[in-house]
């Protein structure tokens, strides 16, 4: 039998190296090597030939998966997912602790229980009672939901080869460990083998599992990134604090697109899912005030209206702020350099703020009208209809670029009653949508004239 092989791992980024190291090479971090052990078995330098060998096909010979999309029926959720879960998938979510993703996994498992589906929350972090006193709180109480608490991997599998759930959630994958390995639970080597575990098994029988993952203090998932690697689909579970909304959004999606967002709010009852965001972005507004526009940015198929505010001051300082909460700062001095050099605004002594209402973080470019505007507002100390929106790129030149899906987002916005578009010319082929007026606009200089 070959001699149990010692192998230093660091907990950071997963690299590997036979002697103990204070700093990792790969990522420059101190102190994150551990001991682990690799027991004989797990060494895949062993003899040569597998029993099995796979034989090469044509790929036209080959039948496809049937990817049937099973609706967990959280409507917000689906939409992320591309329609629901694929049998025989593995998910991960991550997100910040308190955030809500054992709620999030327990009124999925609700539904889909309620559905005749047999489901099975593996908690290694909270006590059977605990989530039973979470499930009274969310009015949960189906039949086909099964429950243990249970850390060891193989116990686990055991567990799973008796019970033939058609959906496990792991809770968290980072309590999980494995006999077979002497480090401790959490560590990349234990997270790596026990997802790899769960994830042949659920491949192998077509059981689904969800696997909840911790993420560290940068908001990255804890663990290696082979475990993002290892599943078919990431999702992220977000919110900025102070917000009782929540984003579910996936980074990776092997059944789906990756742009479609899901929103929900937390409650007294637990998540609700928010079908029409938009109204949870823009701010309750009467009369105009300067600095505040109305833009929209697409959330894969969905278009999200927002309030973007900005405030500039006269500064104190010989280098003004620039503060951007919600857009990139970059974008933001971009934008600010355009304003100045050809639109002719003196904003080298200016305090400049930004914000996106509601707490949201968006990148679309499609935005930059409506900074430009709402710096130009507050400079100007000039209000804008309230019923107006705006939507375009802002190229160096102080060019109007066209931005993409411009029917989707014009429909919506005729929809929520507002009056006034303006939209790049380059997007621009008839007059109106609905009650919505539209205003094509080629530069920044011209926009700016029209607007105000
Ligand atoms: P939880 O799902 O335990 O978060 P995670 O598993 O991501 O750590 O959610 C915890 C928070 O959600 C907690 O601070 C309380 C809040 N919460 C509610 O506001 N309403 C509810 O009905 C539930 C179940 C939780
Ligand atoms: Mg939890």
């Amino acid at each position: 039998m070959a001699k149990p092989r010692t192998i230093y791992t660091c907990q950071n980024c997963g690299a590997q190296s036979p002697k103990w190291l204070g700093k990792c090479p790969d990522c420059n971090q101190w102190n994150s090597y551990v001991e682990e052990t690799y027991s004989a078995s797990l060494n895949t330098r062993s003899t040569g030939k597998n029993s099995n060998p796979a034989l090469p096909q044509l790929l036209t010979e080959v039948s496809a998966e049937t990817g049937e999309h099973i609706p967990t029926q959280v409507v917000e959720l689906d939409r992320v997912l591309g329609g629901g879960y694929v049998p025989g998938s593995a998910i991960l979510i991550g997100g910040d602790p308190g955030i809500g993703k054992s709620t999030l996994v327990l009124q999925t498992l609700g539904n889909l229980a309620k559905l005749a589906r047999k489901v099975l929350y593996v908690s290694g972090e909270e006590s059977a009672a605990q989530i039973k006193t979470r499930a009274d709180r969310l009015d949960i109480n189906e039949k086909n939901l099964w429950i243990v608490t249970e850390n060891c991997l193989e116990n686990l599998l055991e567990i799973l080869r008796e019970q033939k759930p058609d959906l496990i959630v792991i809770d968290s994958i980072q309590t999980i460990y494995s006999n077979t390995l002497s480090s401790a639970p959490g560590t990349v080597s234990q997270v790596r083998e026990s997802a790899g575990q769960i994830i042949m098994q659920a491949k192998a029988t077509g059981m689904a599992c969800i696997l909840v993952g911790h993420v560290t203090k940068e908001g990255s998932l804890a663990g290696p990134k082979v475990l993002e690697h290892m599943v078919d689909c990431v999702l992220y579970f977000e919110s900025d604090q102070g917000h009782a909304f929540r984003i579910l959004r996936a980074v990776k999606n092997r059944y789906g697109a990756t742009n479609e967002i899901g929103v929900f709010e937390m409650t007294g009852k637990g998540l609700k899912e928010i079908a029409n965001p938009s109204s949870l972005f823009l701010s309750e507004r009467g009369k105009p005030v300067s600095g505040a526009v109305v833009a929209t940015c697409l959330e894969g198929t969905r278009s999200l209206f927002l309030e973007l505010q900005a405030l500039v001051t006269q500064s104190g300082f010989a280098n003004p702020r620039r503060t951007a909460i919600g857009i990139d700062g970059g974008r933001l001095a971009l934008l600010v350099a355009v304003l100045e050099k050809i639109v002719g605004l003196t904003l080298h002594n200016q305090d400049i703020f930004v914000n996106v209402a509601g707490g949201l973080r968006v990148t679309e470019p499609a935005l930059d009208l409506g900074v430009s505007a709402a710096i130009f507002s507050s400079f100007r100390n000039l209000p804008i209809h309230p019923k107006t929106i705006l939507i375009g790129e802002v190229g160096l030149t102080g060019e109007i670029r066209p931005v993409s899906l411009i029917d989707v987002r014009l429909k919506e916005a005729a929809k929520l009653g507002f009056t006034d578009a303006y939209i790049p010319q380059g997007n621009f082929k008839k007059q109106t949508v609905g009650d919505l007026n539209l205003y094509p606009v080629q530069s920044l200089e011209e926009f700016l004239h029209k607007l105000f």
